[in-house]
């Protein structure tokens, strides 16, 4: 009888044109990135969820964009520097998943100012659920006059998680879940952080970690998790929701990577954060100053986020075995370049 059902529905498109406007369409800022994205594929992957993804891209005509359209998304451009093009991709949402991205200009007020488009927006268009990602103010960890990391920026000690505190505020008078993420693991593929050969065919890397844990988590389960808050709003309204997958320290990982992959033992060099800030890549400083907050401030980094809060929202949440497994050949060429 329910196969019957389905079979009248997928005939008469104008009946399924209905039925697609009767979801809560989720109006998904990043949707061709890595939180983003991972979102809209967690929405069109269960069409009998009662959500409906609007992927929103400054080129809809790029491949990623094109991939989402082909599972059902609507790909509408907008631009987090244009206020008017936001409100209109709002329009009619009843959600909005809101995420800048730093590392595309390095800039914290820039960073602020997107935010702040974006609550404006979603206070124009009325949307009924945001979920902000965002991540802590490191300031209230140290004082002022602490001189363990340099103040980048002005004002900031990681200016891509305080600015992004800072704009928590623009989100007060909606209502807001504040998700705070955690590192991707695939950062080793996507990042350059993957241990790299040396000329004596020996795998190295080097963090200023210590022997501290990193929280960390696949991006593509940001998303689900994501997905997990819009499905469960009333629980999570107004509140702050911290999540990780594993913290593993640096030698863990090494260990779990060179079985995973079943390669020689990786050398893990515990630089100091003053020495990784030389390095001289771009954001070195910004990177240094984040990991030496993940070392320094184990214990309240690790105390803002919960796996098991993560595991709830999104059950099929990866460990770093999974994810090495998953994704086994990208590390391996990060690794080799
Ligand atoms: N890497 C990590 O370990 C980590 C951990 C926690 C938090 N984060 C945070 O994650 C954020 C980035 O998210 P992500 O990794 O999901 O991004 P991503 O994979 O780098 O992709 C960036 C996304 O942002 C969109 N975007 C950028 N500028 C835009 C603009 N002006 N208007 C509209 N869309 C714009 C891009 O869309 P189009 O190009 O298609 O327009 C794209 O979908 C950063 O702020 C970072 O601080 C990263």
């Amino acid at each position: 009888m329910l196969s019957l059902t389905v079979v009248v529905i997928l005939d008469d498109v104008s009946v399924l044109g209905d039925i697609m406007a009767d979801k809560k369409i989720i109006a998904v800022l990043g949707s061709t990135g890595s939180q983003g994205g991972g979102l809209c594929r967690a929405i069109l992957d269960d069409p009998s969820g009662g959500f409906a993804c609007r992927a929103i891209t400054r080129d809809p005509a790029k491949e990623k964009a094109s991939a989402l359209a082909a599972q059902g998304a609507e790909v509408v451009a907008a631009d987090l520097d244009d206020l008017k093009s936001l409100e209109n991709a709002f329009a009619g949402a009843h959600g909005v998943y809101a995420v800048t991205n730093f590392w595309e200009h390095f800039s914290a007020e820039k960073e602020k100012a997107q935010a702040k488009n974006i609550a404006d927006a979603a206070k124009a268009a009325g949307v009924r659920h945001v979920i902000w990602s965002t991540l802590e103010d490191t300031r209230p960890l140290m004082s002022t006059e602490d001189e363990r990391m340099p103040i980048l920026q002005q004002k900031y000690r990681v200016p891509h998680f305080d600015a992004k505190a800072e704009a928590n505020t623009f989100f007060s008078g909606l209502p807001t879940t504040f998700l705070v993420t955690s590192f991707y693991w695939d950062n080793l593929y996507m990042f350059g952080l993957a241990p790299k050969k040396d000329a004596t065919g020996n795998y190295g890397w080097a963090f200023p970690m210590g022997n501290a844990k990193l929280a960390g988590i696949a991006a593509e389960d940001i998303g689900k998790v994501a997905y997990g808050i819009f499905k469960a709003a009333d629980r999570f309204i107004g509140k702050t929701v911290g999540i990780l997958s594993e913290a593993l320290t640096i030698a863990e990982m090494g260990q779990k990577l060179s079985q995973g992959l079943g390669i020689g033992p990786i050398h893990y060099h515990a630089a100091g954060a003053d020495e990784y800030r030389g390095y001289g890549f771009p954001g070195a400083d910004e990177m240094g100053n984040m990991f030496q907050i993940y070392r320094d401030f184990e214990r309240e980094v690790l105390g803002a986020r919960s796996a098991e809060a993560a595991r709830s929202l999104n059950p099929s949440l990866v460990t770093f075995d999974q994810f090495i497994e998953q994704n086994r050949e990208k590390i391996r060429k990060a690794m080799e370049g």
